[in-house]
């Protein structure tokens, strides 16, 4: 899933950056890029850092066991892209 429609950051990006550390806005903005066009996606991304709603996740995340790939996660869409391509060769 998408967090930050302008910057394209997944959920999994912004688990995995607070996984390794981030505990602010400012450091999701610094190491992805998140809220720093539209500004849209701040309060969710907020959520995941610790003490939000979804940290837990996070946490999960980092352990690497019960989270699956989301269904429009980039590395979905290129393949789905790369399906359509061949289709229409
Ligand atoms: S959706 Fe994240 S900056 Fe616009």
């Amino acid at each position: 899933m998408f967090i930050c429609i302008c910057n394209a950051i997944t959920e999994r990006q912004v688990q995995a950056a607070v996984s390794e550390g981030a505990t602010s806005l400012s450091d999701l903005q610094g190491q992805l890029g998140v809220a720093s066009c539209c500004g849209c996606c701040a309060e969710t991304a907020t959520e995941y850092l610790p003490g939000g709603r979804y940290a837990s996740q996070a946490a999960v995340s980092h352990a690497g066991a019960l989270v699956a790939d989301a269904a429009n996660d980039p590395g979905h869409v290129l393949v789905e892209m790369v399906e359509v391509a061949v289709r229409r060769a």
